[in-house]
């Protein structure tokens, strides 16, 4: 199947080039990826303001007696529930589903607000909710441009041309600006303009850190994988990248003294959640990490899974 220039970067022929421009245009027709919400405005009208002053709750976790091997209590009516398996590859099973099942299923998901720049310099700023930290030692991201009709993501086309950018986080008042980066502007239009956030400068990678955001990582790529095999007619390729830090930015005042833990009442983080919900963290319970040795003599169930280990006896 014949690809785009933009799609594998590279074309010869104007019949190729006729060919994937009708590819895209029927891509296009099938790409309901950005969801239409009807009228907005009106929704939003009749819901409560947004509460800045709202603190973080810290309560009880859920069942603070629990004990070992309990698993979930009270239970029993979701276990008689059964699942429903799907084939997320079935010839009559859309895309469409399997996204709007992954984004409301794996949830919450943290924002990468990541700044590019092109060869030429040019600079570009979107979100990715497909991204993750990896490790802390190095401290590893991951990040997936999703397939789209016609040219690939414009950051992930920088990320491949300069391998550099910044990962800034997403904190609660900065949603809008956020969220209008993601438009869908053309190539070299710069989100910084669309957004109005502002750019500090970075060390070790040429684009620019959020002035605004808590905490902004510099990375520089250490690997691509492009899903060449997967690749539909029309669409761009769908890839996913791996980012090694090469500096960390905590805002003073939102840390501790030797900026190892970041305050969760600064950093007021956003989670995407499905459709075009967001969320935010309004209440936290903390549980202790167990250790073995500790937690034997305390727990009948662990004591007989000790005596039942392989070795003894
Ligand atoms: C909160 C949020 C999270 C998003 N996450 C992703 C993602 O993980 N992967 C992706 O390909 N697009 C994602 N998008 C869509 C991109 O931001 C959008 O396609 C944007 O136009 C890409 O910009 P670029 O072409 O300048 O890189 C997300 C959008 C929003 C608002």
């Amino acid at each position: 199947m014949q690809m785009t220039a933009l799609q594998n970067g590279r074309m010869s022929s104007t019949s190729a080039a006729v060919e994937s421009d009708n590819d895209t245009a029927k891509a296009q027709k099938n790409y309901q990826i950005v969801q239409d919400v009807g009228n907005f405005e009106e929704k939003q009208a009749k819901r409560p303001d947004f509460d800045h002053s709202k603190p973080i709750e810290v309560t009880k976790s859920p069942y603070p007696q629990w004990k070992y091997g309990e698993g979930v209590p009270d239970n029993g009516a979701s276990l008689a529930q059964k699942h429903h398996e799907i084939d997320p590859y079935a010839p009559d099973r859309p895309m469409i589903n399997n996204y709007r099942l992954l984004v409301s299923g794996i949830a919450p998901r943290p924002i990468g607000f990541i700044s590019t720049v092109n060869s030429k310099g040019e600079k570009n700023l979107s979100p990715f909710s497909y991204f993750q930290v990896l490790d802390h030692d190095p401290p590893m991201f991951i990040v997936g441009f999703s397939s789209r009709p016609g040219r690939v993501k414009d950051t992930y086309r920088n990320l491949k041309e300069t391998g550099e950018c910044v990962i800034n986080t997403v904190s609660e008042n900065m949603i809008e600006a956020v969220n209008a980066s993601s438009i869908d502007a053309p190539y070299g239009v710069s989100e910084w303009d669309v957004s109005g956030l502002h750019e500090e400068p970075s060390t070790t990678v040429k684009p620019s850190r959020v002035a605004e955001s808590v905490f902004s990582i510099e990375g520089k790529v250490v690997d691509i994988k492009e899903f060449t095999d997967h690749q539909q007619p029309g669409m761009s390729i769908a890839a996913n990248v791996l980012i090694k830090a090469t500096r960390f930015w905590v805002k003073e005042g939102t840390a501790d003294a030797d900026y190892s833990h970041i305050d969760l009442e600064k950093l007021r983080p956003i989670a995407q959640l499905g459709g075009v919900s967001y969320g935010r963290v309004v209440s936290t319970f903390e549980r202790p990490r167990s250790k073995w040795d500790v937690e034997v003599p305390k727990s009948e169930t662990l004591q007989k899974l000790d005596a039942s280990k392989p070795g003894v006896n």
